[in-house]
């Protein structure tokens, strides 16, 4: 026997390997457990690990019995992952963003956990990022004065970026509730995509604390020209009565305040960020009060303003938070947008949104 918490991660992919590999070099943790559907990619992982392993999540988890049940499978697997996790036994349920891609699923999820008392966490790992960090340590140290806006912006659309984006957002207003959302969106051609979303989404946010929320994810977005890498032209910053700080996802973070102008380097990187990230969930299972920052209630948040976004979007109109009722909103904006064309805010952006491309090409041709 060991004392050490023992983990089945389900999906050996991108996301899988990073999530095994980090509780696997950390001490408090032991892989006991992988899974995929994939049976080369299930025996990679299996000849790294050892443990049980299988190709059905249900079947490892009943068998290992784990203290974490991590899941890091693509967008449209989460409910049914969440309720084997519950079932096996796990303390905590660890698994990727978004929380779902509707609300009817995201309300279910928070329901099976409500119900059942297990702890789980959402991967918004950026934040352990030292240039993520630098920008929460100025905001809190009211070097900005009061705040009253928070951005951010991503070239990435919509299921990929928003989710980290509204989370640091919030995290940089100090978790302060929404109280309302109102969003636009255009262009229908990544509705197909694994993380389906509208090609271009933006919106505002009222936060309690009277702070303004500005958030834009996808084609869209403007350029962030100070990074190379597309995935990460991301910009997340905090405006105030006394100056601003902003971090850039591949590019490190930069303040003006009364005292002056500071920047610093910082780039997003999976073997920096999933370290602090494992070890957090070691520290939550270890003591109740010790909750993790990426805490499933505090990426639901973030969630149900996403999905509000796009209530907003379809409706026209602003959109009261909580969310009382369960919709499908992507199934919601399809049929909106069906047909539209989304306009471009860059030519950086033309190679990952194809589909408003092709069309002149088309229109040319005829
Ligand atoms: N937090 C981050 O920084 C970050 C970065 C990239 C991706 N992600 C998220 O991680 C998730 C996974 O992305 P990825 O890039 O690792 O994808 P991936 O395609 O590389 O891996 C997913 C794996 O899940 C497996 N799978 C699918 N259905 C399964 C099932 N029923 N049982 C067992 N295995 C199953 C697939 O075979 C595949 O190996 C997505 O939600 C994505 O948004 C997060």
């Amino acid at each position: 026997m060991t004392d050490k918490y023992r983990v089945v991660v389900v999906g050996m992919g991108k996301r899988g390997m990073h999530h095994a590999l980090a509780f696997q070099a950390n001490n408090r943790f032991e892989v006991a457990g992988v899974c995929d559907i994939d049976t080369a990619r299930l025996d990679t992982a299996a000849a790294k690990f050892g443990g049980v392993k299988g190709t059905d999540a249900f079947q490892v988890a009943i068998t290992v019995k784990p203290d974490v049940f991590c899941f890091c499978t693509m967008p449209k697997l989460r409910a049914e992952m969440v309720r084997i996790g519950i079932e096996s036994g796990a303390r905590l349920i660890a698994f990727e963003k978004p929380v779902a891609l509707n609300s009817r699923e995201g309300i279910r999820i928070r329901k099976l956990l409500e119900a059942s008392g297990v702890k789980a966490v959402v991967s918004h790992q950026h934040r352990y990022g030292e240039h993520y960090r630098k920008v929460k340590e100025i905001v809190a140290s009211g070097a900005l004065g009061r705040v009253h806006t928070v951005l951010g912006t991503a070239s990435g659309w919509m299921m990929h970026m928003m989710s980290h984006l509204i989370d640091y957002m919030r995290w940089y207003n100090g978790a302060a509730k929404a109280e309302w959302v109102m969003g636009q969106a255009a262009g229908c051609g990544k509705f197909s995509d694994l993380h389906p979303s509208p090609d271009y989404i933006g919106g505002f946010i009222q936060f309690a604390n009277g702070v303004r929320g500005i958030v834009e994810c996808g084609a869209g977005a403007p350029d962030v020209p100070e990074v190379d890498y597309w995935w990460r032209k991301c910009r997340i910053g905090a405006q105030g009565t006394e100056g601003f700080a902003e971090v850039l996802t591949g590019g490190g973070w930069r303040a003006v305040t009364k005292t002056g102008s500071s920047s610093g380097e910082g780039c997003m990187s999976y073997d920096l960020d999933m370290p602090p990230y494992i070890e957090d969930i070691a520290a939550w299972l270890d003591d109740d009060r010790k909750v993790h920052p990426c805490n499933f209630e505090s990426a639901y948040a973030g969630f149900e303003i996403m999905m509000a976004l796009c209530r907003s979007a379809v409706d026209g109109r602003q959109v009261a938070l909580p969310l009382s009722d369960a919709a499908d909103e992507i199934g919601m904006l399809t049929a909106h947008l069906t047909g539209q064309q989304v306009l471009l805010s860059t030519a950086v952006n033309a190679s990952a949104y194809p589909s408003v491309s092709r069309e002149p090409e088309l229109a040319m041709s005829h």
